[in-house]
């Protein structure tokens, strides 16, 4: 089987958590760079996150710690993920460190070396994305596409307008969006119901489930009873099984000014499409999906 050369552009972050460990599982997948923005809480916090999820799941990926502040924006966070971003389980020390290089540096380096285009899957703001887009437009062509967890053509989770991704860094969500890549946009249309709680992880008990059950009760988007949203997984459940989502070509405004900032608000006159929407999920095939993922885990 080929495996999808893909980059995690992350906020670990609770269901950053469960994307990167269903990621290290899957044979479609070839992580091969982890990066850090900030986002859920601040960048020192999500970097030795996923410093320890390399180490809590042995993964010999490479982490490079990214931007720490909003392109324009002031630095933000918030308490939806707790203090730590991973808070309710003790996880071992980071038998890692991260690599010298900043996220995008480290980036650049991985598509100009590649002989193969680089899937890029950011699953947080998108301040890293855009940077690289800033600095290094040429590298485009190295980019096969963009699947990005964010966004939402059916209400937000900041607000009534803004999913919290695009509302953390408006501007560069902008870039991204405009940039002309093949963007693939899983928002809150689909993840909202991509729900996974105790009667999932009940039917899988190994270390793995032992960590999201403990890491999931600290997230406030949810419960364990009707489940938590598994936002990010299912950027990483579209790569490896996209019949599972129904995907429509829209075109797809940042909004990034105002009480609206961090809409993403469809246009429906004079513009073609810049973006691919997943409007419909198959929540029953995505659990299943995601079960038989954690099975196969530590
Ligand atoms: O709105 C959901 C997104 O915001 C997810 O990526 C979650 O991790 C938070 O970053
Ligand atoms: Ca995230």
């Amino acid at each position: 089987m080929r495996r999808i050369p893909i980059v995690i552009d992350t906020d670990p972050g609770i269901d950053d958590a469960a994307a990167l460990g269903l990621a290290f599982y899957r044979d479609e997948l070839d992580v091969k760079l982890i990066t850090t923005v900030s986002g859920n809480v601040d960048i020192h916090n999500i970097t030795r996150n996923a410093l320890k999820l390399v180490t809590f799941f042995d993964k010999d990926i490479p982490v490079a710690k990214g931007m720490e502040t909003p392109l324009l924006n002031p630095a933000l966070g918030n308490k939806v993920h707790g203090e730590t971003g991973m808070d309710g389980y003790n996880f071992p020390e980071p038998a890692r460190t991260i690599l010298k290089e900043h996220a995008v540096e480290a980036t650049r380096s991985l598509l100009e070396e590649s002989e193969e285009k680089i899937t890029l899957v950011p699953v947080g703001p998108l301040t890293n994305i855009a940077a690289l887009l800033l600095m290094y437009p040429q590298l485009k062509d190295k980019i096969e596409r963009v699947v990005l967890m964010g966004g939402s053509l059916s209400g937000g989770n900041v607000n009534g307008a803004a999913e919290f991704n695009i509302w953390a860094d408006p501007h560069a969500a902008k870039i991204v969006f405009e940039s002309g890549l093949d963007i693939v946009m899983i928002g809150l249309d689909v993840t909202l119901k991509a729900r996974i709680g105790e009667d999932v992880l009940s039917k899988s008990p190994n270390k793995s489930a032992e960590m999201f059950d403990a890491i999931f009760r600290n997230y406030r988007d949810g419960d364990m009873e009707q489940g938590v949203a598994m936002h990010d997984s299912c950027a990483i459940a579209y790569l490896t099984n996209p019949e599972m989502f129904t995907v429509e070509p829209r075109h797809v405004k940042v909004v990034t000014e105002g009480p609206a900032s961090g809409m993403t608000m469809e246009v429906f006159r004079n513009e073609e499409p810049n973006v691919h929407v997943a409007v419909g999920i198959d929540v029953e095939a995505f659990k299943e999906w995601f079960l038989g993922t954690l099975a196969k885990m530590v």
